[in-house]
């Protein structure tokens, strides 16, 4: 079993796995735990997610949000290695920026395996959904996304930090929220293509909790970030 940390992991590292015993205690501490105070642009992002997809937490509506957190991680990927282009003579420097690469390529993976694994539990429920909402405009929004979190990160690292610890922040009590509201997924059976990629669970809603907890960690990496969002 992994040990669990309480903090962000090393860079490069994905979050750890928790026992069904630890995921349990870590949704209702998010649940008992208030949100960020987020600011106009993630208020603004929110709104418009409810707009577009209803108040209402559905598979549907996460599918959204995961394809959208992956973005900023590889808009950061991107903007670091251009860094790395400026400033390879000044090596101890290159080494720290990698750092950062490793950790947004090891948080865009890990975002990755959520999309696939709800995009699995779409598909296993059998549930329709329109093109033009469900695939189309999802594009545009991250199109969108990418463009904000990659200039932010340009002009100034603290307000893409900013944005994305409260959109992780938000994902956390989300998926919280979502397993709170479905009791019945504690004794459906994961039955997943990517357990030997993202772990295997005794149930749905445990997933649905390690995802919650992985966007913690995600939240704290950026907290951290902010600490010092330059390179240096
Ligand atoms: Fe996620
Ligand atoms: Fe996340």
């Amino acid at each position: 079993m992994t040990e669990t940390t309480g903090g962000p992991p090393p860079p490069g590292c994905a979050p750890p796995r928790l026992s069904a015993q630890e995921l349990v205690a870590a949704q209702a501490q998010t649940l008992a735990a208030p949100r960020r105070d987020y600011s106009l642009a993630a208020k603004v992002l929110f709104t418009s997610l409810d707009v577009f997809y209803g108040k209402t937490r559905t598979l549907s509506k996460f599918k959204v949000l995961e394809l959208v957190a992956r973005v900023p991680y590889q808009a950061w990927e991107q903007a670091a290695y251009i860094a790395v282009t400026h400033v390879h003579e000044r090596t101890g420097l290159a080494r720290r920026i990698h750092e950062r690469i490793a950790e947004s390529r090891a948080q865009q993976d890990n975002e990755q395996w959520h999309l696939l694994i709800i995009d699995e539990l779409i598909d296993q429920h059998g549930i329709g959904e329109g093109r033009l909402r469900f695939f189309w405009l999802p594009q545009v929004i991250a199109l969108v996304y990418y463009q904000v979190s990659w200039l932010t990160f340009v002009v100034r690292p603290a307000w893409s930090y900013r944005l994305n610890a409260d959109f992780e922040d938000h994902a956390e009590h989300e998926y919280a929220s979502f397993v709170a509201e479905h009791p019945e997924w504690e004794i459906v059976e994961f039955v997943s293509q990517f357990t030997a990629d993202y772990g295997q669970y005794a149930c749905l809603a445990d997933v649905l909790r390690q995802i919650g907890h992985d966007e913690r960690v995600h939240k704290q990496e950026s907290e951290a970030q902010l600490a010092q969002p330059r390179f240096h």
